[in-house]
């Protein structure tokens, strides 16, 4: 089974087709847009230059990708939660694309998508397993048990994790998006010859692990965010070169401790309630950061189970994921699908949500029916 999709839930214009093999998933072809040089300017995702930029670059990639390839029999769009701009572009081509071919469509949930991307690289990873989804919209720990099945055990109760990596960033002048370049920053800061283990902790006492005393299992970032903004170093000058780094490699390592932390508790919970001790995975842009890879490789050990990392590719938004979760999907619900036993997808009537929780409803179920 050939399946195309399209991502456009943020500022990556993103195609896939993907094969997929009894639940087993390999990517045939994708293409990725990031619009980062639209948005730069404003420092931040402007909606309407997002939809617009959509609109412009989606009907450039759908060919590049159907080049040479066989042709998809499902189609798939993101279909929240995210900008709505954005969504109606992908999911209108998407369906326009489904009729015209008489394929189903299948409305995917951008959260599933991420949370199910695991089994995209490696379908050996079983349900359930315990996901720390971090971008730069969300923050949440989650028991994933089923493609449509997601308990969540904490969330953060103010900024999410990437949209306070990207603030930092922009306070110490490092460019927006700026998770990447605050963590290029970060290891400048901690290979650097002349810099020994004291400067690494005269750093870090600069910045608290935002709810470190609490047995929450929630997560806050705004409280560390505001700590940096007021900084002597950043409130009354410019920092130098040295100041910057340092408080870039405090600020990272602190919101990874942080996201450590929160794991560590949820896969406390997590083993207590089921059968199985892990594994432990991340997905989300910020699951990209090589420091919190380490951390959560720790977590996991500490707790006989293992840390497995994403390709930094499949961290961030692309359209792979979307089209496993839409596989996933057709695989559970449909055992039997093949090209000639037509399905008709009911996606066409699921309504594009900018917030669309997974636990508010099965976020992904009932979405396709056999005719
Ligand atoms: O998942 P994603 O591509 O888009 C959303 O759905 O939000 O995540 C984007 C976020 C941005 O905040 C970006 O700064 C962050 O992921 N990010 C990183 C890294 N690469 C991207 N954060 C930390 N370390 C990275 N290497
Ligand atoms: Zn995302």
């Amino acid at each position: 089974m050939h399946i195309l999709a399209i991502e456009s839930s943020c500022d990556e214009s993103a195609v896939a087709l993907l094969k997929s093999t009894n639940g087993n998933s390999h990517i045939l072809a994708q293409e990725l847009f990031s619009q980062i040089n639209e948005h730069q300017n404003f420092g931040g995702i402007v909606p309407e230059i997002a939809a617009r930029a959509h609109l412009q670059i989606l009907p450039q990639l759908i060919p590049r990708v159907l080049k040479n390839q066989p042709p998809p029999d499902a189609i798939a769009a993101t279909c929240g939660p995210g900008l709505i701009g954005g969504l109606i572009i992908g999911a209108t081509i998407a369906r326009a694309i489904a009729l015209a071919r008489q394929k189903p469509f299948l409305a995917v949930n951008h959260l599933a998508a991420h949370a199910l991307s695991p089994r995209l690289v490696n379908s050996d990873i079983k349900f359930p397993y315990l996901l720390l989804l971090v971008s730069g919209g969300h923050c949440q720990t989650l028991a994933v048990r089923a493609h449509n099945n997601f308990k969540l055990y904490g969330q953060t109760l103010d900024d999410a994790p990437g949209e306070a990596l990207d603030k930092a960033a922009r306070l110490l002048n490092l460019g927006w998006p700026g998770g990447a370049n605050l963590e290029t920053c970060a290891e400048q800061f901690q290979n650097h010859p002349q810099n020994h283990p004291q400067d690494h902790s005269q750093a870090l006492n600069q910045l608290p692990i935002p709810l470190a005393k609490h047995t929450t299992l929630n997560f806050s970032f705004s409280g560390l965010k505001t700590a940096l903004a007021r900084h002597p170093d950043i409130k009354n000058a410019s920092p130098t070169r040295k100041t910057t780094q340092a408080l870039a490699f405090a600020f990272q390592e602190r919101v990874m401790q942080s996201l450590a932390l929160g794991a560590e508790r949820a896969l406390r919970r997590f083993q207590n309630e089921h059968q199985v001790q892990g594994p432990l995975l991340a997905a989300g842009g910020v699951a990209a950061n090589t420091r919190l890879s380490q951390l959560l490789t720790n977590v996991a050990k500490q707790h006989n189970t293992h840390f497995q990392a994403l390709p930094k590719e499949l961290c961030t938004d692309n359209a792979a994921m979307v089209a496993h979760a839409a596989a996933e999907r057709l695989h559970a619900e449909y055992k039997i699908f093949a090209p000639s036993n037509p399905i008709k997808g009911d996606g066409f009537h699921t309504p594009l949500r900018p917030r669309w929780p997974l636990t508010q409803s099965p976020a992904t179920k009932g979405c396709v029916r056999v005719m």
